[in-house]
């Protein structure tokens, strides 16, 4: 964007309706000033307490992105395809009642330690904490009520990229088992070039384990019932990290190479996934990025042949777990009445390698009193 955000106003905002903010921006010299996206806010639903649920919409460039306060959830991203017809390229439901209910993730914040933890136990400065174990014998994605099942508060923010939404909420000393007070804010921003940039950060007044990320599921062919193994689909990542029969990593970093996770090179997701023999079969891997997570690299890209969209994802995070749906099967009706099947969706869920905590040769997943953790991720739509 040209010229400076100068500030974000609200036009209107009716009780438990519609409010309006609209981008005021500074011209560039020598240019008029120009709106750049829009922000709006409604109430999607109420929890069974009565807590009302607040949904946003964030528009810029081409893309909308709806946010709601409940787990932080994207319940919704618009993005043209080659001819640009919109379509909402993610999982999720039609209303709030299918967020409340059991399902898999669908748009979902994860935290405090998003993917697995060995047995459910951890031990950190010589004390040991347990958590309850929801996946077989391990802990996910942050537990029995994670960040993904409760309410958030948000506040638009003046963001010089476009309309901004910040999501936060204290997790308490010992929610779901673990340590220190973990004060978290999760910045939704959409920018002109048709990014989704997402911004995490989180400070702690104990040592915890900490791992967050987002948990959508991305078909870019929009809603439909075709599996996305017609995708074709790039990684950075020369290593993966291989796992047990319960999905816990063994500890090894191995190569890709010769392997159905060789997406180093732009390659179909249907074109080996047969390969796998194990029920539910499909990928369901972290991958090692080639970048180290040391700063915002690009770590994959994802080209739907059929409508052309491209999604690519940067991160500063180390891994991404790439997941294709394995176990949907066909039990949730989400949006447009659409059943959800094995292979309907992919998820990138970028993040630290599972079970960190009890791997010294994995990048550390702890965050120290004193310090702040950050991750940057962010999606950007084309096409081609
Ligand atoms: C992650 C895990 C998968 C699965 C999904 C949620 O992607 O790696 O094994 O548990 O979450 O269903």
């Amino acid at each position: 964007m040209d010229g400076k955000v100068k500030s974000v106003w609200r036009a209107a905002c009716l009780m438990g309706g519609l409010c309006i903010w609209g981008i005021a921006v500074d011209p560039a010299p020598g240019r008029a000033a120009v709106e750049s996206g829009s922000l709006s806010k409604m109430i999607f639903g109420k929890t069974p307490d009565g807590t009302p649920v607040e949904l946003y919409v964030l528009k810029n460039g081409q893309i909308t992105v709806k946010v709601m306060t409940y787990g932080a959830i994207i319940t919704e991203i618009d993005t043209p395809d080659r001819n640009g017809k919109e379509r909402d390229v993610v999982l999720g439901f039609d209303s709030l009642e299918g967020y409340l209910g059991k399902h898999p993730y669908f748009g979902a914040t994860v935290g405090r330690v998003a993917n697995r933890i060995a047995k459910g136990k951890f031990t950190l400065n010589g004390q040991e904490y347990t958590l309850a174990v929801n996946d077989g014998p391990n802990t996910l994605h942050g537990g029995l009520k994670g960040f993904d099942k409760v309410i958030w508060k948000a506040e638009p923010i003046d963001h010089p990229d476009g309309p901004s939404i910040k999501l936060t909420r204290r997790s308490p000393d010992g929610e779901e088992g673990y340590p220190g007070n973990l004060d978290v804010g999760v910045q939704f921003t959409v920018t002109e070039q048709n990014e989704l940039k997402i911004e995490y950060t989180a400070t702690t007044d104990k040592a915890t384990p900490i791992n967050l990320s987002n948990h959508s599921y991305f078909n870019l062919a929009g809603r439909t019932t075709e599996p996305v193994l017609g995708h074709e689909l790039m990684l950075a990542a020369d290593h993966y990290t291989p796992v047990d029969e319960t999905l816990i990593p063994t500890g090894e970093i191995a190569p890709v190479t010769g392997t159905p996770l060789d997406f180093t090179k732009p390659t179909d997701i249907g074109a080996r996934i047969k390969e796998f023999k194990v029920e539910p079969t499909g990928y369901d891997h972290n991958f090692v990025l080639n970048s180290g997570g040391k700063s915002l690299a690009l770590a994959g890209r994802v080209y739907e042949p059929k409508t052309g969209r491209v999604m690519e994802l940067s991160t500063t995070e180390p891994g991404v777990q790439f997941y294709t749906g394995n176990f949907l099967d066909g039990t949730i009706t989400g949006k447009d009445g659409i059943a959800y099947r094995k292979h309907h969706a992919f998820c990138l869920e970028a993040q630290h390698y599972p079970d960190s905590i009890h791997h010294a040769n994995f990048p550390s997943a702890v965050l120290e009193p004193g310090k702040t953790y950050t991750q940057t991720t962010v999606y950007k739509f084309s096409t081609r």
